[in-house]
């Protein structure tokens, strides 16, 4: 079976702050392999399908939306697929909690954010979207796929 994958992307307040390689080591670190990368400026139209499922959320109010998009369409997003073992919840666990004065130290969000709408990065929540995301971001030959050989020159 194949490994797990995620879809992770960098914010423009992310990316414009210069967070691109920090966020980038903590999965590494963790030691998850980086499949897909690029950067990218989203469109208005890409955006409403991928949070398409907000708007269905009746507790999410529609000036909350209309200034998400705004903040992702300001500027590029480093879009990346990760992969890797139990990759989508960790993933969640190492961005930490939406709201950044919430989320731990040692989290992505919970180290270098201030503000809600301005929390530098974005993780799929479950399996199934962030099939829905990759195949959104990504083309099928963006990604790659590759086992590691560094076992056989670390000793
Ligand atoms: P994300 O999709 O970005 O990983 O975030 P999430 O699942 O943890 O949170 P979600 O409820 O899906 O919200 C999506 C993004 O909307 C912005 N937000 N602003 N001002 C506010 O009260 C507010 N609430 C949410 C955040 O940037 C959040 O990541």
């Amino acid at each position: 079976m194949a490994d797990e994958q995620t879809f992770i992307a960098i914010k423009p307040d992310g990316v414009q702050r210069g967070l691109v390689a920090p966020i980038i080591s903590r999965f590494e670190q963790k030691g998850y392999k980086l499949v897909g990368i690029k950067l990218t400026q989203p469109t208005k139209t890409l955006l409403e399908e991928h949070y398409a499922d907000l708007t269905a959320k009746p507790f999410f109010p529609g000036y909350v939306f209309f200034l998400l998009i705004g903040n992702m369409l300001s500027g590029p997003v480093c879009a990346m697929v990760w992969e890797g073992k139990d990759v989508v919840k960790t993933g969640r666990v190492l961005l930490g909690a939406t709201n950044p004065l919430a989320a731990g130290p040692g989290t992505i969000r919970g180290d270098f954010a201030i503000d809600v709408g301005r929390n530098v990065c974005h993780g799929s929540d479950s399996v199934e979207s962030a099939k829905k995301e990759i195949g959104l971001w990504f083309k099928k030959d963006e990604l790659v796929t590759y086992t590691p050989t560094i076992f056989k020159w670390i000793y």
